[in-house]
């Protein structure tokens, strides 16, 4: 066939290249002014040279009101199809900014619609790409319906594909949900995420904030714990996205890919065996740990700055893909609050819904005292804690390093919750209280009769002490398994997952549990 005569080649590609535009190039040219990238720029980013497939490329939306019938873009604001990251098959979508804001349509809903419920039968992650403001205006409660078509599927994928969220620009009213709903929201660059818009908060509230004050990635890495992962660059976020997928499978039928070990299994960090100070109540820093037993370089912290008093995040242990949760002893003594105890809750069931191991590292004196705490709900909210422990069927491995105090001991992974083996280093503290307290409690009496009160203080405080504040009497009555040697962490760890890596177990069949939310 001549080609040069065909007219019907001709066409498409003419739609094609248009539809590659976007809004225009005088639109392009405007996203690159504020420096971000365009949707497909960042797509090409994305995914391996050459595998991206595109659908929907020229769906257009159907209204004529408010000047629409002149903003007919090719794509309508959204790039949608299927590509490989790192040889692995994902579906993405990229909203289009330059197309009427990346505002969300009934044909976007269509089309990102059509990625989910493939991706879902697939067995195959989705990525979003979000630069959207909010609900298109011009198609009214069109646009506000064809949010539920997405947050449904958001639902009936979660837990069985990975679902990861990239906030690339703003993600303003209806646009912040389906992120929301998702496993992980990374946030790049000057991305924000809210609800409701600076001018609006002035009307009603009077307070003056800016979409960066309000709903940036300080705000949500830092205060909210709305996002997950932050970047300062769209690049910089478009690599992380890269990274946290590595540690995920494809589907909650498969395990997460084992990378080729690159560290030793039978290392033994000798400087572990310092790391826990002498004087008790001198912090360290639990990453330090963490770093020194996994694989090199292989942690990826997730919500690092939001309660920092916990730490979870994804590491490798002899290249396989590890959920590792541990109280921080570096910040507010690694106390459990309302906010530690939701990320470390939601950490867990993201674990146990993709298979990958946990691995608990404790040293904390409780919960956190005081009537902030109280009355937000830290009962509500730290069941939710011993709710998923309990819940994973994962394998689960604890480790406490030094305080095990209390509810923090019940809480954190202790072997009554289905945790498969418990392990304590020799500064293990496993006891119902601290020593001054529990003293106060047992012998009010004895101390305020004693000729010295202070001194016999003393002495029931160091006998106490003598009693609880080691891991041997739990390792007696087998509440630990084996009290190691910190450097010896690492290839005790290796080997008790290698058994563990069969584990079978199964939760009475239901249609959901009531987990406190
Ligand atoms: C239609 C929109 C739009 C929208 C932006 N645009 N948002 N068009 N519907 N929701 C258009 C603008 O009119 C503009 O077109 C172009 O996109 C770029 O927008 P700018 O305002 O120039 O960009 P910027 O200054 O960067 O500001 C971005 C923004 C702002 C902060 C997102 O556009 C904004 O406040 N938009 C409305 C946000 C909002 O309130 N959305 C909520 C909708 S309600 P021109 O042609 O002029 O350049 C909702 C509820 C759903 O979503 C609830 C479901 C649970």
């Amino acid at each position: 066939m001549d080609e040069k005569g065909d007219g019907h080649l001709a066409a498409l590609r003419e739609m094609r290249s248009r539809a590659v535009l976007g809004g225009g190039q005088k639109r392009i040219e405007q996203q690159h002014a504020r420096g971000k990238l365009t949707a497909r720029e960042r797509l090409a980013l994305l995914l391996d040279d050459g595998s991206f497939q595109e659908f929907g490329t020229l769906a257009t939306h159907q209204f004529s009101e408010f000047g629409l019938d002149k903003q007919r873009y090719p794509g309508d604001g959204i790039v949608t199809g299927f590509g490989k990251i790192n040889g692995r098959r994902v579906a993405v979508f990229a909203q289009d900014f330059t197309v009427l804001g990346g505002s969300f349509s009934e044909v976007q809903s269509q089309k990102i619609c059509r990625i989910q419920d493939l991706a879902l039968e697939s067995g195959i992650p989705l990525i979003g790409l979000n630069d959207s403001g909010g609900a298109r205006i011009q198609e009214g409660v069109r646009s506000l319906a064809a949010y539920g078509e997405v947050f449904v599927r958001n639902v009936m994928a979660s837990g069985v594909i990975p679902q990861i969220s990239l906030i690339m620009g703003p993600c303003a009213g209806g646009a912040v949900y389906s992120p929301a709903l998702t496993d992980f929201v990374v946030m790049a660059g000057d991305s924000y995420m809210f609800l409701t818009g600076p001018d609006v908060i002035k009307a009603v509230t009077g307070e003056q904030v800016t979409a960066l004050t309000l709903g940036g990635a300080d705000v949500h890495m830092g205060r909210s714990g709305v996002a997950h992962l932050a970047a300062d660059s769209e690049i910089e976020g478009i690599g992380i996205v890269k990274r946290l997928l590595a540690y995920l499978p494809q589907n909650n039928n498969e395990d997460p890919p084992q990378v080729t070990p690159y560290d030793p299994p039978t290392r033994m960090d000798e400087a572990l065996n310092a790391l826990i100070p002498q004087d008790e109540n001198r912090p360290y820093d639990m990453r330090d740990a963490i770093a020194m037993i996994f694989d090199r370089d292989s942690f990826l912290e997730v919500q690092p700055a939001f309660a920092a008093n916990a730490v979870v995040g994804f590491a490798r242990l002899d290249g396989y893909s590890i959920g590792v949760v541990a109280n921080q002893p570096a910040y507010m003594s690694g106390a459990l609050n309302i906010d530690a105890s939701d990320k470390i809750a939601r950490f867990i069931r993201i674990c146990d819904a993709f298979n990958i191991p946990i691995v608990t590292f404790i040293d904390c004196p409780g919960f956190l005292p005081g009537t902030d705490q109280e009355y937000g709900g830290v009962i509500r909210h730290g069941a939710k804690i011993i709710y998923a422990y309990c819940e994973a069927t994962v394998p689960k491995i604890s480790l406490v390093t030094r305080k095990a105090m209390g509810g923090a001991y019940v809480a954190m992974s202790s072997k009554q919750m289905r945790t498969d083996l418990a392990f304590a280093w020799p500064t293990g503290q496993i006891a119902v209280m601290g020593a001054e307290p529990a003293v106060r409690v047992l012998y009010r009496d004895d101390v305020q009769s004693a000729a010295d009160p202070a001194a016999k203080e003393r002495e029931l405080i160091a006998y106490y002490r003598e009693r609880f504040f080691n891991p041997y009497r739990a390792a007696d009555v087998g509440q630990i398994d084996e009290v190691i040697e910190p450097r010896e962490t690492r290839p005790r760890l290796v080997r008790a997952l290698e058994v563990l890596r069969t584990k079978v177990q199964q939760n009475p069949p239901k249609k959901h549990g009531l987990v406190p939310l």
